[in-house]
Order: structure tokens, then sequence, then C-alpha cells
């Protein structure tokens, strides 16, 4: 059978030593590839980027009369990446072939080796209608196992049908949707298809300090999967065991018991919620409000600690929630601020995550709690620009049931041996 494969018309590797680019091991390989189809699913830092930036700039270097290559992403900030390192190469080596770039349509026309006009495009795939159009000679798509499957599927592979395109598909594993099908095509005997699957440490430029102490720092199966590159199962949720640990029900106060609470409150458009644990991690009480007047929020929230014994309360101060921590202090509530940063938010969000990794927390029935048990489970790590993993509710999605939950938590079972970051900073 011959293998269907991309025509090869320019000597790549001579490219890449003009340009001072030396592909790593990793790279190398998905260089040499000729599959229409290249996965690329490896841990954050590996080198994905550049290798399909130098992708990018060998396909529009080809000797062709014309030819077309998009970047795609989910967001136009991912699409980004690839495309500014392209710039970047360009602009600093390329720069005598450079026929046009347009910063607001994203569009670089280049002129190849045959004299010909290539044209260079990053688009967002959150605008569909952009992704509307003409047909393909490569595609590079970053982020893919964050984007949608009907993205990919109606809009992005038939582009590529017409001229023969190929594409590569970059990502960290996430999920087990569409990306995972063609990444596992790429393992099997679909020849059109070839897949990769690396840790970021196979990038010798990476700093291993770096990745150790993300190493010390992540669950385990999270650190498999944005570092060690692998597809792990649900492994993209910050909160493991949620459903497990949400046996318990709401409870009456119970003299003799102690209790600590944690407080969220609204910004523009989210909720105040107010949760109340016990000792022993079970969440007795929960309020939460939206939109009402700051005033009865405070009398809303006295009342509830009042009746358990006026609990200790962890509030978080930062922003908007200035006056009411200040409120609440003139009400005689023994309130501790805690200011969110993105720091503190993620040693609440680790601590948290490791009092239901143990099951140290038990929460109230899902159909009790269906919003506070939904914010844990949506609850993801992502990785942000700079390749740090961040944890955080999906865009869009509220987190105060989380954030709450987190701040009494630190009271109730607080950290053993923690340091100065844990610790209330204003009482
Ligand atoms: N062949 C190479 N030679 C020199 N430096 C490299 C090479 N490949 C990657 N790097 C460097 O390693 C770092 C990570 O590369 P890159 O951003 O391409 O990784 P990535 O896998 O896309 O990361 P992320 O998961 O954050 O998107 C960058 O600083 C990049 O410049
Ligand atoms: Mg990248």
């Amino acid at each position: 059978m011959t293998r269907p494969a991309t025509e090869l018309r320019l000597d790549k590797a001579q490219v890449f030593a003009d340009l001072n680019y030396e592909p790593h091991e990793g790279q190398r390989v998905v260089h040499e590839s000729r599959a229409l189809r290249r996965v690329l699913a490896c841990g954050v830092r590996w080198g994905k980027t550049r290798c399909a930036a130098m992708e990018g700039i060998a396909a529009a270097l080809e000797p062709r009369a014309t030819s077309i290559g998009w970047i795609v992403a989910p967001t136009y900030d991912l699409a980004d990446r690839v495309y500014r390192e392209i710039q970047a190469i360009i602009g600093m080596q390329l720069k005598h072939r450079l026929i046009s770039m347009k910063e607001h349509d994203r569009r670089i026309l280049l002129r190849n080796l045959a004299g010909g006009v290539s044209e260079i495009r990053a688009k967002s795939a959150d605008n569909p209608v952009s992704l509307l159009g003409e047909g393909l000679d490569w595609l590079i798509v970053d982020e893919a196992a964050r984007l949608r499957a009907h993205i990919w599927e109606n809009h992005l592979a038939q582009r590529l049908i017409d001229r023969r395109g190929w594409a590569l598909l970059i990502s960290t594993p996430r999920g087990k949707g569409w990306y995972f099908d063609s990444f596992r095509r790429g393992q099997g005997k679909d020849t059109s298809y070839e897949s990769w699957n690396a840790p970021s440490w196979q990038n010798p430029h990476l700093d291993r300090e770096l990745i150790e102490a993300e190493r010390a720092r992540l669950p385990e199966r999270v650190f498999m999967q944005e570092f060690g590159g692998q597809f792990i199962e649900g492994s993209g949720a910050v909160f493991r065991n949620v459903r497990e640990c949400a046996t318990g029900s709401w409870q009456q106060p119970n003299r003799g018991d102690s209790y600590y609470a944690g407080l969220d409150l609204a910004k523009v458009e989210d909720y105040t919620v107010l949760v109340i644990m016990n000792r022993r991690g079970e969440v007795c009480f929960v309020d939460r409000f939206h939109r009402l007047d700051w005033n009865l929020q405070i009398v809303r929230i006295k009342a509830a600690l009042q009746r358990f014994d006026s609990p200790r309360l962890h509030v978080d101060s930062t922003g908007s929630g200035e006056p009411i921590y200040e409120a609440l202090m003139r009400e005689d509530i023994y309130a501790t601020a805690y200011p969110f940063t993105a720091k503190s938010k993620t040693a609440l969000v680790d601590h948290l995550s490791l009092l239901l990794e143990r099951r140290e927390i038990v929460l109230p029935r899902s159909e009790l709690w269906p919003e506070g048990i939904d914010e844990l489970e949506a609850f993801e790590y992502s990785v942000t620009e700079h390749g740090h993993v961040r944890s955080s509710a999906p865009s869009g999605q509220h987190d105060d049931c989380v954030m709450a939950l987190g701040l009494a938590a630190l009271l109730a079972k607080p950290p053993e041996g923690a340091g100065a970051t844990l610790m209330p900073l204003r009482y």
C-alpha cells in the first residue's frame, strides 16, 4: 500500500539549519514524518509551538505558485502563540521575503522559494464564521484537545480535502474526544496518520527544576497529564472524589461541636456564598445569594453565623469585598481576611483538592447542593501562556462555592505545617 504523504518540495533540514533552528530529537521525527495528519500530544513546554511554527515557515517557503496555510486555536490568544513565533522568525530572518504583514487580519504574505506567494493566517475557532472559505495546503491547530469536535469536522478537516493539505495538531493531552481519537489513529494502521506522545522533559532546553517544582505541587495524575504528556481519564479535573465525598446532609447546630466558616463575596456577576463546616470536615450549612443589598447580606450572614455559635470566619477581602469585611468586623463577627491573589487562591485550591483526595471532607449530597457539586466537578487545570499550570472554573462559570468551601476548609482542617502563606493575613 502506498503511504498517503505530503510531497517533499524543499529540504526542510537545510531550511532549519539556515534559520539556526536545531530541533530536539522529538521534534526531528515530527519534521521528518510525511503523514498527512500529524498529532503531537506532548507535555507542557515540550516545544510543540516551536515545532509547529517551524513547520509553518517551511510550508510557506515551499516552492509553489501559491499556497495557503492557517493556524487555528480555540481562541485568538492561543492561535497567536504559533503565529507570533512565525512572525518573529520572519521579522528577524526572512524579512527579504516578506510581501505584507497585516496585524489586524493576522495575515502574512511571503515570497516562497519559487517566487510564488504564500499566505499564512491565524484564526480563532470561537468565531466559526471566520473559518469559512478557501481550501488549505496546510493547517496547524494549537491546543487541539480543547477544540470542539464539530469545529474540526465541519470547519477544518474538510478545508484540507481539495488541495490534499496536511494538518499538524498540537496539544497537551486532555479528555477523550476527537483529538484523542486522532491520536489513536496515529498509533494504529492508518498510514495517513502519525502521532507522538512525549513528556515535557524530552525538551533539553527546559529547566528541570521548574518541572520538579510542579511535580511536587500537583496531584500525580495531573502532573502525568500536563508534564508526562499522558491521556488520563478525568485528569483535567482538579477535585477528585467529589461524588464519593458527597454523602452528607444539612445539619442543625450541635452544642459542643466547633464550626468554621468561609465566605466568598459576590463581585459583579457572581454569588455570595457562605459555607459552614464542623471540625470533622462535614459541610453543615450553605447559603448562597445573588445581588442582594449589602446590608441585607450582612444581616443574613450574621444570623447564620449566630445559629452556629459564631464560628471563626475566613473571608475574601479583595476588591468589592473590603467594605463588607469592614462591616462584618463592626458587627463583632470573628472574621479573618484571606485576600485573594493568584498565589493564595492556588494554595486554597490545592489544599481543598488534597482534602477531597483523602476524603477528609463530607459534602452535602448532590441533590441538596447541586451548584456546589457541579462547580467542584467542573473546576479544571489549564496551562497559562507562560507554561504554568493554573486551576480555575472553566471560563464563564462560577467558582464562588469552591472558594467559600476552600476558605472554610482552611480553618476546619488547616494544612499540616502551614507556613505564613496559608495563614490568615489580617485579623
Ligand atoms: N529546538 C529548540 N531549540 C531551542 N529552544 C527550544 C526548542 N524547542 C523549544 N524550545 C524552547 O522551549 C520552550 C518551550 O517551547 P514551546 O513554547 O514551543 O513549547 P510548548 O510545548 O508549545 O509549550 P506549551 O505547552 O506551554 O504551549 C521555549 O522557551 C522554546 O523557545
Ligand atoms: Mg505551545
